[in-house]
């Protein structure tokens, strides 16, 4: 991380914005200085600009750390997304374009989508799903994904999106831990040209999940009616989606939400093995993430807004469907790779969808620039007007690559920093407002309170330390679910009244944000949230692993890729194959993304007397750093044996 920061610290260029973008952008000045004036009121006048059943008695009730935003206020967040935009012009304009991997294509206009999603909304109704009841969504980037949470959204009920790379195991775990009542999946999805086989996966996690009563299944295999390879179906409880949706009315009522009331649950990677179902309510995360789409995107019109991230991740929610709906936007959706069938997917997507703001994520970017600039200059990107990035600190040399060779020198980068548990963007300039520096995030969004602190808890006004958040904001998370015990401890204890993010940062004289990194045992390999502890469970329940330390290694591409150290029981023998099985096996666990690079077998662990594992050392092994402090542990040959084993086992 020092390097990083050095790397940071001499970096001198600026971007001021261009006149003619702020003279028509949606963000100004005055924003920032009103939030500074009135926050609450800020946020009310943001909520404001939704519609409303009932308004709000009160903008704010905290008693730390549980907020409750627009106390009293009744709305419905589909009927914000869809129902009123069809009184006018926007009723015959694109809600959802959308391109397959294959090539094929849909389009949607906001009354197509409405219509859709009311039928939806029937039938889970008429499957007994009623408000506050779970629903699992576990499909690829297909248009059903947007229609199926925005059905649950306008019954009430409570959906729980699970990304579709992630293992049956992990399919499994979340439907049990939220007590889903039904799982909406497809037959399959397309990746790189092969379809993945979602059902088959939600099969085996439904056979261990006994509070599924039905399963919903998309048919997304273009001319695959009878072909059951992929989906078997089971009668009474499997139904087609497409059968479902024509024997149901599409009238429906948008059922009147508390602002409080649960919208949705999404599980992101902690520090212990167990994911946290964190909890998203309706007022309060509608209204920033309108907010921070209208001014962030300085979304417009005529805008093609296309986010990349994948509707499994929180950016999926945020800024793939709530967002830009609330907005009236025409939002593009790709369901597949980047790199197929060529490496020039994405910018060929650019031009025939005429796309004008993209936001994706540093991964992605280090990708298109190891690929090189052929691809892009190949492919008519003068549409573009604005990028944005996510998920990941952007090295400087990403971020002037993706300005030059993507944005064509001409477009604003906002460089955006939140959380699966912050529901929408927190730190981030405003393009036509902020002058930007090439790898800060900037300044915190108006009415949002960001605060560095050192160890001890004190406010530091620059330098390095942790990022936390000083006052509550509408989108934030309300609670874990089930368990808000875990809530409490894990955000709100390490620095009393504050919420702790989990990054490391560094303020500079200007009051710029530099995201460093997590500080905790989270990793963020390819701008995905994993685990240690995680993994770590999944490789000691393969019958060769006595135990297990994971560390994250830098990478050029991923920005962090996983190292696995691992001891074996003593009735097994190191070998290449079973680095293999063992990788595999975390694969099968978890999912592809939590995949070790590299898997080290080692006699022993380097640990503290008090039997912690030292995962700072195995990252210095790992990264071929002078070893650290190990005046700490309980035998302090076992790392410099370990050095020498890795090093010759890397050999
Ligand atoms: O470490 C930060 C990093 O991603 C973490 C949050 O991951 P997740 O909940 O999966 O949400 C990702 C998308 C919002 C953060 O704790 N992170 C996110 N955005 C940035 C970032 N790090 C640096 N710069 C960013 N712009």
């Amino acid at each position: 991380m020092s390097d990083q920061l050095d790397t940071l610290l001499s970096e001198q260029r600026r971007f001021s914005p261009a006149s003619t973008f702020a003279a028509d952008a949606n963000g100004t000045p005055a924003l920032y200085e009103s939030a500074a004036r009135d926050r609450e009121a800020f946020w009310a006048e943001q909520a404001g600009t939704l519609e409303w059943i009932r308004p709000w008695d009160r903008v704010l009730d905290w008693t730390p750390p549980h907020a409750k935003w627009f106390v009293g206020g009744k709305l419905n967040v589909a009927a914000n997304c869809l129902d009123r935009h069809l009184t006018g012009p926007l009723r015959n304009t694109a809600a959802l374009v959308w391109e397959g991997e294959p090539g094929d294509r849909r389009v949607l206009t906001y009354w197509d989508l409405a219509r859709e999603v009311r039928r939806a909304a029937n039938a889970l109704k008429q499957l007994g799903v009623r408000k506050g009841d779970r629903v699992a969504i576990y499909l690829p980037m297909v248009p059903e994904a947007a229609m199926a949470m925005l059905a649950c959204a306008r019954i009430g009920a409570v959906h729980s999106v699970i990304f579709g790379g992630f293992s049956a195991e992990s399919v499994r775990d979340r439907v049990n831990d939220a007590k889903a009542r039904v799982l909406i999946t497809a037959d399959g999805g397309y990746r790189r040209g092969q379809v993945v086989p979602l059902k088959r996966m939600a099969d085996q996690a439904m056979a261990e999940a006994p509070s599924i009563e039905h399963c919903i299944v998309v048919q997304r295999r273009p001319g695959s009616p009878g072909d059951e390879s992929f989906a078997t179906m089971k009668e009474g409880r499997d139904h087609w989606w497409h059968r479902l949706l024509d024997s149901v009315s599409s009238e429906s009522e948008p059922e009147a939400m508390d602002a409080e009331d649960l919208l949705f649950i999404l599980y992101t990677s902690g520090t212990t093995g167990k994911p946290k179902g964190i909890v998203h309510t309706t007022g309060g995360y509608l209204t920033q993430v309108a907010a921070t789409t209208k001014y962030v995107f300085d979304l417009k019109p005529a805008d093609v807004f296309w986010c990349t991230a994948d509707i499994g991740w929180v950016t999926g929610h945020s800024y793939v469907v709530y967002g830009p709906l609330a907005n009236g936007a025409t939002v593009f959706m790709y369901e597949g790779a980047p790199d197929w069938p060529e490496r020039d997917r994405f910018w060929s997507l650019v031009e025939t969808h005429g796309v004008t703001i993209l936001y994706t994520a540093p991964t992605a970017i280090r990708a298109f620039m190891k690929w090189g600039t052929d691809h892009p200059a190949r492919h008519d990107l003068s549409t573009l007007r604005l990028l944005g990035s996510v998920g990941e600190p952007i090295n400087p040399e990403a971020w002037m690559w993706y300005q030059a060779h993507i944005g064509g020198g001409r477009c604003p980068i906002v460089d955006t920093w939140w959380q699966t548990e912050t529901g929408g963007i927190m730190i981030t300039p405003l393009p036509g407002v902020t002058t930007t520096k090439p790898g800060s995030a900037t300044i915190p969004f108006p009415g949002i309170v960001a605060e560095l602190v050192n160890d001890a808890g004190t406010v530091l006004p620059q330098g390095g330390g942790f990022l936390t958040l000083a006052a509550p904001w509408p989108g934030m998370l309300r609670t874990i679910y089930g368990d808000d015990a875990r809530y409490q401890e894990t955000y709100w204890s390490r620095f009393p009244g504050r919420y702790f993010a989990g990054d490391g940062a560094k303020v500079d004289e200007d009051g710029y944000w530099w995201i460093l990194g997590r500080v905790d045992d989270v990793l963020n390999v390819a701008g995905h949230r994993i685990g240690t502890m995680e993994v770590e469970s999944a490789l000691v329940e393969h019958p060769a692993v006595a135990e297990a330390a994971v560390v994250g290694k830098s990478h050029d591409l991923k920005g962090q890729a996983l190292a696995a150290f691992v001891t074996l029981k003593d009735s097994h023998q190191p070998s290449a194959g079973l680095k293999d099985d063992l990788k595999a096996h975390v694969a099968q666990k978890i999912g592809a993304i939590a995949r070790p690079d590299d898997i080290f077998f080692s006699a022993d662990l380097p640990k503290t007397r008090s039997g912690k594992i030292m995962r700072r050392l195995l990252k210095d092994i790992a990264e071929g750093r002078a070893l650290g402090d190990t005046t700490t542990l309980a035998d302090p040959a076992v790392v410099s044996r370990l050095k020498d084993t890795y090093e010759s086992q890397e050999a």
